[in-house]
């Protein structure tokens, strides 16, 4: 690697611990004590959530395929004409993609699809999935979602249809306030007519969501735990791993399943990089993670207060998911 990009990458790498650490300290000192489920995918991080969405437990990653499989022409044809743009936010692995592409008439015009993820990993993987089932010309886009959005603002035409699409029920994973903000700003991107294709996971019995998030196999455990290794290993702390216990709870009146790991003895919590050396009390949590259920009629509700209208919707009722296709209002 040529000197110049060797030192821009060391100064991308140096400013990202930067960001971590000083997320870290920020979360961790608050009340109820947090870090950002943002950090859970690294590349190890994302490699046991890959393997989550294939333990028999976890069941909205195949609902969601069986979905798009079932119903992919009739949610193409649902946009009125076909889509010239198709941005995916978090493509993971492509395939959800490359099935909705499969759908297409062999007849329609030229597709542009452009992929968005901080990821360079998943990126790669995702353009060669999506670009062996698509006649498409596929672009990735290394950058958060709001970036690539923005960036890619421009670029929709008011002559042709752009479609975003969100699955997995990413969208469980923002906080409601931000949740509505990122609708929002999905919508201020697009020009009447375009449209958002958003899967969401559905509220559905506790024992079910506690199993898809605690599973017998301990796979979503170490998925938790790994943020702790991840301190370990980048901001340079000493965390005793087995001291924390994985615990998923259903938090009813939030509609939210939480991540939590656990310290039931009390713990030090000694983060050199990020300046934090703290006691954790008995029993006292780091929360990781939320993961919102929704109802359709809220998710509705949401799009249509974001500036969409409102649009069909495909339900697994075996598993309680939803596709939902909301198109920008004029
Ligand atoms: C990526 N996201 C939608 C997953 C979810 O279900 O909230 C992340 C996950 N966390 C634990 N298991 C899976």
């Amino acid at each position: 690697m040529p000197a110049g990009a060797r030192s821009r990458a060391d100064d991308r790498r140096r400013a990202a611990v930067e960001e971590f650490a000083s997320d870290v300290r920020y979360y961790v000192t608050r009340r109820p004590r947090q870090l950002p489920s943002k950090y859970l995918y690294d590349d190890l991080g994302s490699a046991l959530f890959e393997t989550i969405t294939l333990l028999p437990w976890y069941r909205l990653a195949r609902a969601e395929m069986r979905l798009i499989g079932a119903h992919g022409r009739e949610i193409l044809a649902s946009l009125g004409a076909p889509a010239a743009t198709i941005v995916e936010l978090g493509p993971g692995n492509g395939t959800k993609l490359a099935t909705l592409l499969a759908a297409r008439d062999s007849g329609s015009p030229s597709l542009s699809v452009h992929l968005i993820d901080v990821s360079p990993r998943a990126l790669t993987r995702a353009v060669r999935t999506v670009r062996e089932a698509a006649q498409a010309e596929v672009v990735s886009h290394e950058a958060t979602y709001e970036d690539g959005l923005l960036e890619l603002a421009q670029a929709f035409g008011a002559s042709h249809r752009t479609l975003v699409v969100f699955f997995g029920s990413n969208i469980g994973n923002f906080d409601p306030p931000a949740a509505a903000a990122f609708l929002r700003l999905i919508r201020a991107v697009l020009r009447p007519g375009d449209a958002l294709l958003l899967g969401a996971d559905l509220v559905k019995e506790e024992r079910r969501l506690l199993l898809a998030y605690d599973d017998p196999l301990g796979v979503t455990a170490a998925f938790n735990r790994n943020l702790l290794v991840r301190l370990n290993r980048e901001l340079g702390a000493a965390i005793d791993l087995p001291a924390f216990g994985h615990r998923a709870a259903w938090n009813r009146e939030a509609s939210r399943v939480e991540m939590h790991l656990v310290c039931d003895r009390g713990c030090r919590l000694a983060i050199p990089v990020a300046g934090v050396d703290l006691a954790l009390a008995p029993g006292e949590t780091l929360w990781t993670e939320s993961s919102y259920k929704y109802e359709v009629s809220g998710l509705q509700r949401a799009l249509i207060q974001a500036g969409f209208e409102r649009g069909p919707v495909w339900i697994d009722d075996a598993d309680r998911f939803a596709l939902m296709l909301a198109q920008a209002g004029g």
